[in-house]
């Protein structure tokens, strides 16, 4: 568990964080949060988008985060995958604390530990299907003849095995977030972080995704899921809710 506890003391905030930690001092704690803000703006143009969030997510949890639209969903994934910092707060990852580290350690704990599929697949259009599995390995310089037969392998487990030299505008919208998952996976990240990945999906293909996650949960991953969908959130372990930035 993340010294957070600690930290905190130092600068006189114990008393209200550790109510918040009772139940999970026994347990492992993969991602914790700790008086998260996240403001875009300033002064009267200001906007907080993340509202003093503190949360613990336990190695091997499937935890669904529900909020309405402009509610700060997105804002806080982008802080729990470490894609921005927080204004104030602190964040540990595995026992890292994000504000102890610089940019480039940063992008090597996310590139080696978390996965990210987005509503918008956000695939990179010139790049085939095999060549877009690929794209995290070659960030960690596996070797071409490796990372080729590993995104070939997560592609066939995805059912896209008959689809590797196809490019993303000529697949449907349920193949493209399978390759999107598949991109996620070439890592092999502990924690899997997905923002309303079915939110552009029919049910189908929704469903599709939602138990390829399941799956990857079983497997001992950590899921942490947007929805929209309250159905899709009930089949998780726990929900947090969101209103106006802050947990509700
Ligand atoms: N880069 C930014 N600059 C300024 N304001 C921002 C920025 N990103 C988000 N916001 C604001 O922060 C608030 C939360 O946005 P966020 O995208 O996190 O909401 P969300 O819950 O993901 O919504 P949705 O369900 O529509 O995706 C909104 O009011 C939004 O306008
Ligand atoms: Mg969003």
């Amino acid at each position: 568990m993340c010294l957070i506890n600690l930290l905190l003391k130092k600068v006189g905030l114990e008393r209200s964080i550790t109510a918040g930690y009772t139940g999970h001092i026994m347990t492992e704690a993969l991602i914790e949060l700790a008086h998260v803000w996240k403001i875009f703006g300033e002064a009267e143009a200001a906007t907080v988008a993340v509202r003093d969030v503190s949360l613990t997510i336990d190695k091997g949890e499937f935890v669904a985060i529900m909020g309405a639209s402009g509610s700060g969903k997105s804002t806080l994934m982008y802080q729990i995958g470490i894609l921005d910092v927080p204004t104030r707060g602190e964040i540990c990852i595995k026992d890292h604390r994000i504000s102890e580290m610089d940019e480039n350690e940063r992008a090597r704990l996310r590139r080696d530990v978390l996965g990210f599929v987005f509503q918008q697949f956000n695939l990179v259009p010139t790049f085939t299907v095999l060549e877009n599995v690929e794209v995290p390995m070659v960030l960690r310089n596996v070797d071409e003849s490796e990372r080729r037969e590993r995104a070939k392998t997560l592609l066939d487990s995805l059912e896209l095995g008959h689809r590797l030299d196809y490019y993303p505008n000529q697949l449907s919208g349920g193949q493209q977030q399978r390759v999107a998952i598949a991109r996620a996976l070439a890592n092999d990240p502990e924690i899997i972080l997905a923002d309303e990945p079915t939110g552009n999906l029919d049910t189908k293909s929704g469903e599709m995704v939602f138990d390829i996650l399941t799956a990857l949960h079983d497997q001992g991953k950590t899921i942490v899921l947007v929805t929209h969908d309250p159905n899709l959130a009930r089949r998780a372990e726990r929900t947090i809710r969101i209103q106006d930035g802050a947990v509700v």
